[in-house]
């Protein structure tokens, strides 16, 4: 039987990642055409979209009518009061993710929620805690560790193919939310999103470096770029530095000044270096040194391609929370998974103010 699900918040990730997927359709005439993520379509999701909540009405109406959905609601909690939804995707401003994912478990369905699944730490445990109280499952949509190149870069490093992993190098950058989503004033304002680029999407880049390298960070510091137009009330550029429990450190870059986008990872070992770049002709590749013993420090070396892999393992993130729900198995990316990468990229807002390295875990200072 296929999963029963809702859709709250109808804007440019809902048009463009979760509505695609939940109807096993390439594009959405609305969403301004075709998206990057449209690979993500690959694998077939077994659900039913049954309802959709945006506080905008026509747009509710205009997706509804494309993707013949009857229920549409302005207010999520009505949504919410729909007995036969089973599981709901979160695709709203970040400052509403705490709330409605815990109004969403209170009514019993499980969630997948757009990162940053929250705007602070407290959010973020709330949201847990309710996740775990009301026995539902609790995603956090980090959609850069789906898909065949990210799975093939995770066996690399842990088949131990590049020795051990002593510096990583990530960089997420695109031209910011304007293009992205024109209107969406809110990913400009602090309140509303929580921060700019370093939550926005540097998010990403710590987490898949977190997830790839499968380590934790104890050490955190950054420093934050101009603030942006209009409101300059959030971040264009940041830098950030981590220390992991290992030793390893880590340098990442996050920018909304990027053109064109730019993903890009790079894990230098004792006996290699990976890169992994999306969207690049050969998203994985792989140098690895050839000791001369002759003294020259920049040793031979060769160069390893992995067979290119059409097929996601997984799934895309809504084939494999739809999955999760059906096998009754919690996501990978629960809601402490989430909260941890969170935790970094705020440690970099702390870092910034203070001038000071932040150890995690950490406790935010109220705003
Ligand atoms: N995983 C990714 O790669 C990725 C990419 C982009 C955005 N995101 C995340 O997805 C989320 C949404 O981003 P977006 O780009 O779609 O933003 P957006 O502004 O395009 O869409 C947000 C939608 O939420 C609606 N909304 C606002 N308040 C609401 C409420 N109270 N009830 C119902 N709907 C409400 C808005 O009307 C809008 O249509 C954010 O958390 C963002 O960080 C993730």
């Amino acid at each position: 039987m296929p999963v029963k699900v809702g859709v709250i918040g109808c804007g440019k990730v809902a048009q463009r990642l979760h509505l695609p997927q939940y109807l096993n359709t390439e594009n959405l005439k609305i969403s301004g055409g075709p998206s990057r993520l449209l690979w993500l379509c690959e694998t077939p999701v077994d659900a039913e979209l049954v309802a959709l909540a945006d506080i905008k009405e026509d747009l509710v109406k205009n997706i509804a009518s494309q993707v013949r959905v009857k229920k549409i609601f302005t207010d999520y909690r009505k949504l919410l009061e729909e007995k036969e939804i089973e599981a709901v995707s979160i695709c709203t401003p970040n400052y509403l993710h705490a709330e409605m994912t815990i109004a969403a478990a209170e009514a019993g369905k499980h969630i997948l929620v757009e990162k940053p699944m929250a705007t602070t730490l407290d959010e973020a445990q709330a949201m847990i805690t309710a996740a775990h109280k009301n026995k539902v499952f609790l995603m956090v949509e980090q959609t850069h560790r789906f898909g065949p190149n990210p799975e093939v870069a995770k066996e690399i490093l842990e088949e131990g193919l590049l020795g051990r992993i002593l510096y990583v190098w990530g960089k997420i950058g695109h031209a910011g939310p304007e293009q992205w989503s024109p209107g969406a004033d809110w990913f400009l304002q602090k309140k509303a999103c929580g921060g700019g680029a370093m939550i926005g999407i540097g998010v990403h880049v710590f987490d898949l470096i977190r997830w790839l390298l499968g380590k934790e960070a104890v050490e955190v510091s950054g420093t934050l770029g101009p603030l942006r137009k209009p409101y300059f009330e959030v971040e264009s550029n940041a830098v950030a530095h981590v220390k992991f429990e290992d030793g390893t450190v880590a340098g990442f870059e996050t920018s909304w000044s990027t053109v064109p986008y730019q993903m890009k990872v790079i894990f230098y070992g004792e006996k290699g270096t990976m890169t992994l770049s999306f969207g690049a002709d050969n998203p994985v590749v792989v140098n690895y040194g050839i000791p001369t013993g002759v003294g020259d420090p920049n040793c031979g070396w060769g160069t390893f391609i992995p067979e290119g892999r059409k097929k996601s393992k997984s799934g895309g993130p809504i084939a494999y929370f739809i999955n999760c729900i059906k096998r009754n198995e919690q996501p990978f990316i629960s809601g402490e998974e989430g909260m941890k990468s969170l935790e970094g990229v705020l440690a970099v807002y702390e870092s910034s103010k203070t001038g000071k390295v932040v150890k995690l875990p950490f406790k935010e200072v109220k705003k």
